[in-house]
């Protein structure tokens, strides 16, 4: 009986015009337990690419109808991350700084070291792999964001419009581009410690019962647990942990009262479209009303009036007053 293949788990895009060459490259390929795909171009390979991406492709230089500098500028489009390694003519140095340029990740002389071609391919394979796996890891937690946000229609998108108005804050306060990377993922994030919360609590349509309002209330410290196995962790569990703080110490949950402004940016973007989505339970807000109930936040000293001050510029300047 046949049983239905996977897909290689490895997967190389061989590009070269002689047979004589592919061939001499396979072979050297073999002891890696690599699918190696052929293409006899830089079109053929274009071809083959588009139905799915291989792990890593490498390619000679002088083709016909395609050369290999064109294919790894049309490779780096398509994912800037895909490994492309360059064949060329010992000391070739312009044709090497061109391929820089186009952004070869690496470049093996002719004639071709076997061992060395082999090595570099198998370091090539390893770190794909490995950011594949990190993409998955990063993909499987916003698929639990969307989770949490699915328990109840009304959060729909929550996440996302926060991460939204918060990273327009945090530009307009002069945040770095690496602060507004960590920034939109732990605005993301924020409420993912949700997902173990019943539904219907969540929901939140009828009077709580105090200990229904302490579960809602773990849901920071929740959350700091779910991210903790991520590299991020450090500069994600600000975001998450300490969204519900406030400056004069009545937040949760370490009810501190210094707090980061970029912090207060997600605060100030919870509390806006908390107020401005449809509820079933409460009208909803207009969007000067709920940037009143933010400056209420400032005069009661629980949030920074810079940050609000930001944030109400950012939504002018990006004409993102959400009207409903
Ligand atoms: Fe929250
Ligand atoms: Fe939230």
């Amino acid at each position: 009986m046949k049983h239905p293949q996977f897909p290689h788990a490895k997967r190389v895009l061989l590009v070269d015009d002689e047979p004589i060459q592919r061939l001499l490259l396979m072979r050297a390929l073999e002891p890696l337990g690599v699918e190696v795909q052929e293409a006899r171009n830089g079109q053929e390979a274009l071809d083959l690419l588009r139905d799915s991406l291989p792990h890593v492709v490498l390619t000679d230089l002088h083709m016909p109808i395609m050369d290999g500098l064109e294919l790894t500028r049309r490779v780096k489009a398509l994912d800037p991350l895909l490994p492309v390694i360059l064949l060329t003519a010992d000391g070739d140095r312009e044709v090497r700084l061109k391929g820089i340029e186009a952004g070869a990740d690496d470049f093996l002389k002719l004639p071709v070291d076997l061992v060395e071609l082999r090595l570099r391919v198998k370091g090539h394979l390893e770190r794909r792999k490995l950011q594949e796996k990190l993409e998955d890891l990063e993909r499987a937690l916003f698929a639990l964001v969307r989770a949490v946000e699915a328990k109840d229609a009304y959060t729909a998108g929550h996440g996302e419009r926060v991460a939204q108005y918060a990273l327009w804050t945090a530009e307009e306060l002069g945040a770095k581009p690496e602060e507004l990377e960590d920034l939109h993922m732990g605005a993301l994030l924020h409420d993912v410690g949700k997902i173990g919360i019943p539904d219907h609590i969540l929901r939140g349509d009828y009077t709580l019962t105090e200990p229904e309002w302490r579960l809602i209330q773990e849901h920071p410290v929740k959350g700091d647990e779910i991210i903790r196995p991520l590299r991020a962790y450090a500069r994600l569990k600000p975001y998450v942990r300490w969204h519900h703080e406030k400056l004069d110490g009545s937040g949760y949950p370490d009810g501190l009262t210094q707090i980061p402004l970029l912090v207060q940016a997600v605060t100030a973007a919870d509390i806006y479209d908390a107020l401005t989505s449809v509820r079933t339970y409460r009208k909803v807000a207009r969007p000067e009303e709920a940037l009143q109930a933010l400056e209420n936040e400032v005069r009661q000293g629980r949030l920074d009036r810079e940050v609000v001050r930001a944030f109400k510029s950012a939504l002018l300047r990006n004409r993102a007053l959400r009207t409903v």
